[in-house]
């Protein structure tokens, strides 16, 4: 059994520089909603997908993140790709994106990717469901019903949920065996190089892809894990702050109205939170 049981993966969080830049990235070019904005902290969420993105504006100096570090977006069609190619280029400046990407086909997908004013890119990916039926589970199951045209007029394509985030690390195998045996999370397919972990019960996933060179992130850009009770984040601070490898930075255990919750850099220099809450963190870190 894994050293920690974790309920979901609930949440990521995403830095970018400000709000009223980004924003309108993920309603207009995504499909998703704000769901909340206070300060420089607003919930993004696609209405196709429980896994609430946290975004925070962390100024002008937010530095950029490596193309390993992205979230992507799914949608029906891969004609849908092409279309959302033409209508994002078109909007390219209206939106102030510094890069939108040819349509390039991978494995199973086909996929454009958009890079934000915040520092970020976002991937819209079709995913060819026949690759269910090869074992690849994360090729199915992101919606139940499809987001009619009525919802994301006048564009030609239909984002239909939220997909996935991206991690990178050094050694496959040996991340593997820390997302499994310490996080408790699933491996939910893979390809050569790749891994995708996630959580059994949600069908969003993180693909991990092994890097040479690597530029870490700050603990702003993070996952985040929901276990059971408060005393179950206590088991998990302590049972982390004891094991002699796996854990590069453990920070502050912080209590609240009865929750706690705490954030950690794994082995590879990836963050994450552990919390007893549904309640989105809104602090940077
Ligand atoms: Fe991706």
């Amino acid at each position: 059994m894994a050293l920690l049981q974790p309920e979901g993966l609930i949440h990521g969080h995403y830095e970018c520089k400000t709000l009223d830049q980004t924003l309108p990235i993920f309603t207009d070019l995504f499909a998703a909603e704000v769901t909340g904005r206070q300060d420089d902290t607003a919930l993004v969420r696609h209405p196709n997908t429980d896994w609430t993105i946290i975004v925070h504006a962390a100024g002008a100096d937010a530095p950029d993140k490596p193309h390993g570090n992205h979230y992507g977006f799914r949608v029906a069609d891969h004609t849908e790709v092409e279309a959302a190619h033409a209508y994002i280029t078109e909007h390219q400046q209206q939106y102030c994106l510094v890069s939108v990407s040819e349509p390039a086909a991978g494995h199973f997908a086909y996929s454009i990717y958009v890079g934000e004013p915040g520092g970020n890119a976002i991937e819209l990916e079709y995913y060819n469901v026949k690759a269910a039926s090869h074992g690849r589970q994360i090729a199915a199951g992101h919606w139940d019903s499809p987001l009619p045209e009525a919802r994301f007029p006048g564009r030609g394509y239909i984002p239909q949920a939220l997909s996935h985030g991206t991690a990178q690390c050094d050694d496959k195998e040996t991340s593997n065996a820390f997302y499994t045996e310490i996080l408790g999370l699933d491996i939910m397919g893979g390809g050569k190089v790749s891994t995708y972990i996630g959580h059994a019960e949600s069908p969003w996933y993180v693909v991990v892809l092994p890097a040479r060179e690597r530029n870490y992130l700050r603990p702003i850009n993070r996952y985040t894990l929901k276990v059971a009770t408060a005393p179950d984040v206590l088991d998990a601070y302590d049972t982390l702050g004891k094991l002699s490898s796996g854990v590069t930075k453990l920070c502050d255990l912080k209590e609240d109205s009865g929750e706690a919750s705490f954030i950690f850099s794994d082995l590879d220099h990836n963050w994450w939170e552990i919390t007893s809450t549904d309640e989105p963190n809104r602090s940077p870190d």
